[in-house]
């Protein structure tokens, strides 16, 4: 029987993609039945927001299970906003500096935390540690009881041996760059809390989540359709379908605990960028054109111990990078948002 995600037809509109990377599995159809309502995802606004609210929201209607979503931001932007609710998601608007704007927000005893800030640390390093420090805490403090599956990222880990096969949740977060040890500061906060608290908290180090619109493959596959060289100094990656990372990010709601449970999250292949661009290149018919030589070492990650309770993620590597091409083909829109992997000295 196809795979209503890993079957379906590469998507020729930003429509089409958003309905794609909500598209619930049976698996999350099962899990949100036991997440109490609102779910309230912080957040919400940015790359990896919407559609994981819609997820949640359409999951939920697929069981029967009355689940409102609340969406938090600034909402800088209104038409924001608006495509949350023409979805029948809730928003609010949430300022994690301002103690106030938590406190008006709902009691809810599941909660989704994307609140992070990394590009920019170099020239306003104070606004990426307040982001990223304070947020636990404010969150910690206004719903203690609750359960919280809060974004890391795969840079709290310093740059491991390719040949290693990525970092494993128990190693040292000794990072370079200071974005990155805010990052480890935003675990060690919600790892305070919870243990005075007793907040039950999941932590998720995310390795480069991948839509059309952004990401490492797509940051990869425009320079060779461009003929932009590729630098292969940082030489590997790790990387996710964001739909599956999303569909993730909510099932280990169930994984939240006293102190809090640690998770590498992205596919289990170490990509090299290399193969990578030069697959891109047979599907563009250029090659590609590089710059420098690998490394030994990358920033990786490895994800056995959350494939091992959660299974695989479904969308493999070569799917993305089909649509990928199809989509840059066709002139679909790019976010503008770099994820800069080629740096190796932790400045964003
Ligand atoms: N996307 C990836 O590939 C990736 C990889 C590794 C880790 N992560 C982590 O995953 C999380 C979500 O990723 P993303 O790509 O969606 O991040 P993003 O696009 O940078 O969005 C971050 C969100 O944080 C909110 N925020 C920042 N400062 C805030 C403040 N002072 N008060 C309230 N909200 C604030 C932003 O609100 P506004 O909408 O109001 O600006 C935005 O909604 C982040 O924490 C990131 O560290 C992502």
């Amino acid at each position: 029987m196809p795979d209503p995600v890993v079957d379906a037809e590469s998507p020729g509109s930003e429509q089409a993609l958003d309905e794609l990377l909500s598209r619930p599995t049976p698996a999350l159809i099962e899990f949100i039945r036991s997440v109490s309502s609102p779910l309230l995802i912080l957040g919400a606004g940015g790359k990896m927001g919407p559609s994981l609210a819609w997820l949640a929201h359409r999951a939920a209607e697929a069981a029967g299970h009355r689940l409102e979503v609340i969406a938090t931001s600034r909402f800088a932007q209104s038409e924001k906003r608006a495509w949350f609710e023409e979805r029948g998601i809730g928003t609010a608007v949430c300022e994690v500096f301002d103690a106030g704007s938590l406190a008006r927000l709902p009691d809810a005893a599941d909660i989704l935390c994307l609140v992070g800030l990394k590009f920019g640390t170099a020239a306003n390093p104070a606004v990426t540690w307040a982001t990223n420090t304070l947020t636990p805490v404010r969150v910690c403090e206004r719903f203690p009881r609750a359960r919280i599956v809060a974004l890391s990222t795969g840079n709290v880990y310093p740059l491991s041996e390719v040949r290693r096969g990525g970092s494993v949740e128990t190693d040292a977060l000794t990072p370079l760059g200071e974005y990155a040890n805010a990052a480890v500061g935003r675990e060690r906060m919600f790892e305070f809390c919870a243990a005075r608290l007793g907040t039950r908290v999941a932590l998720l180090r995310l390795f480069y989540a991948v839509e059309l619109r952004y990401g490492v493959l797509v940051d990869v596959a425009r320079r060779v359709h461009s003929g932009e060289p590729i630098d292969l100094a940082n030489g590997a990656f790790n990387c996710i379908w964001q739909g599956d990372a999303n569909e993730r990010i909510l099932r280990a709601l169930g994984l939240a605990t006293s102190p809090p449970s640690v998770w590498n999250l992205c596919r289990p292949e170490v990509l090299s960028v290399r193969t990578v661009a030069t697959q891109f290149g047979e599907r563009f018919g250029r090659a590609p054109r590089f710059r420098g030589a690998e490394s030994a070492t990358a920033l990786l990650g490895n994800a056995a111990k959350l494939g091992a309770v959660l299974g695989e993620p479904p969308v493999s590597v070569a799917r993305m990078m089909d649509w990928i091409a199809d989509w840059i083909r066709r002139g679909g829109r790019d976010l503008g948002r770099p994820t800069h992997f080629e740096e190796r000295n932790g400045v964003y």
